[in-house]
């Protein structure tokens, strides 16, 4: 597997962009089950030594923690971090740890269980981050992974937003590719046994408009933020995203919820 140098700015601005807005408030409000779909299909129990990568505010780190687990919760954005630490008992027996996906402060095969929920889909040069899971995995530990797929609410939402934003770095993948279940048997390659996908949705009931959706991830979701902060002076632009976001939060509305399409995916490191 080939590994592609990440410019420190580059994680900086990553970081920095996480730390917008309020990402606390979409894990808690919109896909708290997330979290407990991960550490169920990961089959956690006492005692295993889990790994979160890309762990946000602790959404899959939690359970896995009152799962018995000992876990550590890494993440690129302190800030996040911070929150998540801060929270009751359960997260006070997570170790929170800042580290970028695409190159972990962690020993070959430290840990039973590596899991990432809607999170390592974001580290933006797939190969490496994928050779960096493998590696802290032991032989015949657990895999798990939860990614937005290309086709559903949140890869479109992503696809709707790509016009109005700056390129990506040269050779950065776009994130809901980890939700292709071919790209990540792909990147997994003959390291991993026991694959098994499966595409799900979660139900999200807190919109009653297209309107409130995109209202709500433009002032707590960092990545629309960016969009929206790339566009500030120029009104047309501005006007013609929110348009867009919010017909396209009116097309997957049906009586008050929606529903965000996600690739469960889970393997055993060979
Ligand atoms: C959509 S949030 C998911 C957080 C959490 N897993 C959850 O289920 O709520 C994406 C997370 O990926 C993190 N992230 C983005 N790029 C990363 C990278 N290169 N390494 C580690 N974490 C990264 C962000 O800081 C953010 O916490």
């Amino acid at each position: 597997m080939t590994a592609t140098p990440a410019p420190p700015e580059l994680k900086a601005r990553h970081r920095a962009m996480w730390g917008l807005g309020n990402y606390a408030r979409v894990a808690d409000e919109l896909i708290p089950e997330l979290g407990q779909v991960i550490v169920e299909a990961c089959e956690i129990a006492a005692g295993d030594r889990v790994l979160d990568i890309a762990a946000g505010t602790g959404n899959a780190a939690v359970p896995a923690a009152l799962a018995g687990a000992d876990v550590t919760a890494s993440d690129l954005t302190p800030e996040l971090l911070e929150i998540g630490q801060a929270r009751g008992s359960e997260a006070a027996s997570i170790t929170w740890r800042v580290a970028d996906a695409e190159a972990l402060p962690f020993d070959e095969a430290e840990f039973d269980v590596v899991m990432s929920c809607v999170g390592i889909m974001f580290a933006p040069f797939h190969e490496k981050a994928a050779a960096e899971l493998l590696r802290v995995v032991r032989p015949g530990g657990r895999i798990g992974l939860v990614s937005w797929t290309p086709e559903g609410f949140i890869g479109q939402m992503f696809a709707t937003m790509k016009p109005f934003m700056a390129p990506p770095p040269e050779g950065a993948q776009p994130p809901p590719r980890w939700g292709d279940e071919a790209h990540v048997r792909g990147l997994l390659g003959d390291h991993v046994t026991s694959v098994r996908a499966e595409k799900r949705t979660v139900a999200v009931d807190s919109f009653e408009t297209g309107a409130e959706f995109r209202d709500f991830f433009k002032a707590c979701y960092g990545p629309t933020i960016v969009a929206y902060r790339g566009i500030a002076d120029d009104e047309s632009r501005t006007a013609e995203l929110d348009a867009a976001l919010a017909d396209l939060g009116d097309r997957y509305l049906t009586a008050g919820t929606m529903r965000w399409e996600y690739l469960l995916l889970t393997a055993v490191r060979g």
